[in-house]
Formats: C-alpha cells, sequence, structure tokens
C-alpha cells in the first residue's frame, strides 16, 4: 500500500492546510512586483504564516534557509530568496510554498508575470498552467501514475517546450515528501501503479522553452536550465476521492 493514502477525516485536515497555502499566496500577490526583493516576498510569507497559526515546510528542510522558494525566469526550482535579487520589469517568478497547518502540508507553486512579459514568456507560463490543469483532470481511481506525465508531455511538447526530468511531484500529508513519486513526463513503469480513493500527492511540471537539462549554482540548492532558456511551473497538492480528484491548494472556504 501506498504510504500517502488518508482517510477522509484527514482528507478535512489536508484541505485546511491546502487553504492556508491559497489564502497565503492571496495576500501577498498584490506585492509581487518590480522593485521588491525575493528576500521581501520571504519576509511576507514568514509574517503571514505567524499571525494564520502556520509554519513553512521548507525552512530548515535539508538546510533549506528560507520559507518559500523564489525562481526567477532560467531558475527551474529551488531559487533561494535573497536581498540582493530584485524583480524587473518582464521577470516570470516561481513562488513555491509548502506550509504545515495542524499536522499536515499543503504544497503548491504559483507564477507571477512581472510588468511587460514577453508574449514568449507569457505563453510558457499559460501552457505550463494548462499542462497541470490537464494532468489533474485525467486523476481518478484506477488511472495509473503514468498518465500524467502523458497528459503533461501532450500538452507542453507540440509548443516545442521540454519537461524537466530532474525533479519529481510526490506522495504528501503528514510529511512533505512521501511515495509515490510522480513523473511529469512518461515513464512506462507507472503504467503498473494505479490510483486509489485517499491517494494524496502533488502534481508539479517544470517546463524549459528549451532543453530540458539543468545545472545547480554553487549554493547546492537553484537548479537553472543548462542552455539559459526560461523555466515555469505550476504546482497543486490534490487528493483521489471515489471518481476523481480534489485540488486542495485552491481557496476551500468562503
Ligand atoms: N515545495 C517543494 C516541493 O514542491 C519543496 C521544496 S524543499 C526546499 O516539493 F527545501 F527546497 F524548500
Ligand atoms: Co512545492
Ligand atoms: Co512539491
Amino acid at each position: 500500500m501506498l504510504p500517502s493514502v488518508y482517510a477522509p477525516k484527514d482528507f478535512k485536515r489536508l484541505r485546511a492546510a491546502g487553504d492556508v497555502v491559497a489564502r497565503c499566496f492571496d495576500f501577498i500577490a498584490p506585492n509581487i512586483r518590480a522593485g521588491i526583493s525575493t528576500n521581501d516576498i520571504d519576509k511576507m510569507v514568514a509574517e503571514w504564516l505567524r499571525a494564520n497559526g502556520a509554519r513553512s515546510s521548507t525552512l530548515g528542510y535539508q538546510g533549506f534557509p528560507k520559507n518559500v522558494c523564489t525562481s526567477v525566469n532560467d531558475v527551474i526550482v529551488h531559487g533561494i530568496p535573497s536581498d540582493q535579487e530584485i524583480l524587473k520589469d518582464g521577470d516570470i517568478v516561481n513562488l513555491d510554498m509548502t506550509v504545515e497547518y495542524k499536522g499536515f502540508h499543503g504544497d503548491a507553486s504559483r507564477m507571477f508575470m512581472i510588468g511587460n512579459v514577453s508574449a514568449a514568456a507569457r505563453k510558457l507560463v499559460t501552457v505550463t498552467h494548462d499542462a497541470l490543469m490537464a494532468a489533474i483532470a485525467v486523476c481518478a481511481p484506477g488511472v495509473p501514475l503514468s498518465e500524467i506525465g502523458k497528459t503533461i508531455e501532450s500538452v507542453v511538447l507540440p509548443h516545442g517546450f521540454s519537461v524537466s526530468r530532474d525533479f519529481v511531484g510526490h506522495g504528501i500529508g503528514k510529511v512533505l515528501h512521501d511515495e509515490p513519486q510522480i513523473y511529469h513526463f512518461y515513464d512506462k513503469r507507472w503504467d503498473k501503479v494505479k490510483m486509489v480513493p485517499g491517494l494524496v500527492f502533488t502534481i508539479e511540471p517544470m517546463i524549459n522553452a528549451g532543453g530540458d537539462k539543468c545545472k545547480i549554482d554553487p549554493d547546492g540548492w537553484t537548479a537553472r536550465t543548462a542552455d539559459g532558456c526560461l523555466s515555469a511551473q505550476w504546482e497543486h497538492t490534490i487528493g483521489i476521492t471515489e471518481d476523481g480528484a480534489v485540488i486542495f491548494t485552491e481557496k476551500q472556504f468562503d
């Protein structure tokens, strides 16, 4: 049995944790603009989480030093917020926020476009979102996990984009990273593993405008495209229900 299979009463708590992520995003979103530093974003997130009884699951995770990952332009994932990094007109930035609330984790990332963004960058951001939502739409009991990667590839490859192969989605719940690994490209090994009601995991495709290869900065975290092309990512935490999937990291309560 996969470890990240949860009972209906746990789904309530996963909804509550995901709701915290969505509300924190909604709180910071109007402030994400040219002239602020990525560390300003980190401070906003830290303060909001503290005021709302939640904590960042990334702060201190395997030594990660900040509350949120901030991945600008060619950074694929795991950018570290910094006072020196100032957002400027035309940037695209991914904010990846993972919180623990009452013992359960929620994990989501969104793209933000700063000022006047090129048509090419805008298309990458939009197509990556389309790929995530299309993948969520195929999730249901009995569906092989390999359908996720297959669906993502069917959306992004026709545009000439590539799928980063170095990072995966993951089971999540009482711990941040759990089995199963979720591949964002087709891998036939996952044809055999079928989704079951109660399974909780993230889908978080990282899509590059050029090649799929990455390189890691000397800080040991920041993963960039090897060829310097733009990269985009969107992420949700979802749970498999009797007839489909529910997205936890959208606002759950009015
Ligand atoms: N939120 C990331 C994920 O999607 C986890 C980042 S771990 C960190 O899995 F240490 F880099 F923050
Ligand atoms: Co994440
Ligand atoms: Co994740």
